[in-house]
């Protein structure tokens, strides 16, 4: 038999297998296509200190192989996650989960993680500082190693649990900022968010979007996804939480020897909802095919030449 689990800075997870923040909601409403307690963990929607209307619409757009979004981190706000979400969620899913904060100043971080971090059900917490669809924070802060560096020692600072930095794709060189993240103190790093893009309505003559650009995923993103976690995995030795595009058990396989400890899956969720349960249940049989017993030992596989 496989052992499929794996551990996270302490948080041992059954398999490595967790939802990406965004696409999930508050994981309770996935609860009526399966038993959601196969996941490994989930990543909560991103929360901020205050609730958020996000962007107006249209915000969503396909592209080829994937979708562009603009959501702008609609969330009913940290207070209602925390008494009226998470209790829900406890109902129906019973391991340790992670708290995804966005935040729009270091004082939103640090207010949103000392929060969470009270939470018994949340093992980890993971820091946004990668969205791209907000002004005035979210990717400003994890576009420079400074202010990334900033963001991640005050959060330390104020919090036991441990901390996942989640990087943006948006920047020339993604080894510097995860080495900056390392260096405040992460205990571990998640990437890729979305990288920027656009779509034109060809007979209004206008951008899509009404924010006009939007985070690009799914599987058209695998490949710089990889490359991503490819380049972090060389430049850090924290954990890294890969993603980008993976639909199937084999992309689960491929981000991990490119460096991953573990996964999300994303926009795969919003094709369909099943999507994660599927893959868990086609890994065994993809280990197997590769000769692979324990897919702990395959992290960073693909670094040996
Ligand atoms: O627009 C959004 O809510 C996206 C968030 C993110 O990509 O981090």
């Amino acid at each position: 038999m496989v052992d499929l689990s794996v551990t996270l800075s302490g948080v041992k997870l059954d398999n490595p297998i967790i939802p990406a923040s965004g696409t999930f909601g508050f994981g309770y409403e996935f609860a009526d296509w399966y038993d959601i307690n196969v996941l490994g963990s989930i990543s909560l929607k991103g929360t901020t200190k205050e609730p958020r209307f996000g962007n107006p619409t249209p915000r969503i757009a396909e592209i080829p192989s994937g979708l562009l979004n603009s959501v702008g981190l609609q969330n009913p706000g940290v207070d209602d996650v925390i008494e009226k979400e998470i209790p829900r969620l406890e109902k129906c899913f019973s391991k340790p989960l992670i708290a995804n904060i966005s935040g729009f100043s270091v004082e939103d971080y640090v207010y949103c993680a000392e929060k969470f971090d009270k939470v018994s059900q949340v093992g980890i917490l993971e820091i946004n500082i990668s969205c791209p669809n907000v002004h005035g924070g979210g990717m400003s802060f994890g576009t420079s190693a400074k202010a990334a560096a900033l963001v991640t020692s005050a959060v330390k600072k104020a919090v036991k649990k441990p901390v996942y930095i989640k990087l943006t794709p948006n920047v020339t060189d993604i080894a510097e900022i995860a080495r900056a993240v390392e260096e405040a103190g992460a205990d571990g790093i998640s990437l890729i968010n979305t990288p920027l893009g656009m779509r034109i309505d060809i007979s209004r003559r206008k951008p899509i979007l009404s924010n006009k650009t939007g985070g690009m995923s799914g599987p058209c993103v695998l490949p710089l996804a990889l490359r991503m976690v490819f380049q972090a995995y060389e430049a850090v030795k924290i954990p890294i939480i890969g993603m980008g595009g993976i639909s199937s058990a084999n992309d689960v396989i491929e981000m991990m020897l490119a460096g991953a400890s573990a996964v999300q899956v994303g926009a795969a969720n919003l094709v369909d909802p099943c999507a994660c349960r599927n893959i868990i249940e086609e890994l065994p049989a993809s280990c197997e095919k590769y000769g692979i017993k324990k897919i702990s030992e395959i992290t960073g596989g693909a670094h040996n030449g």
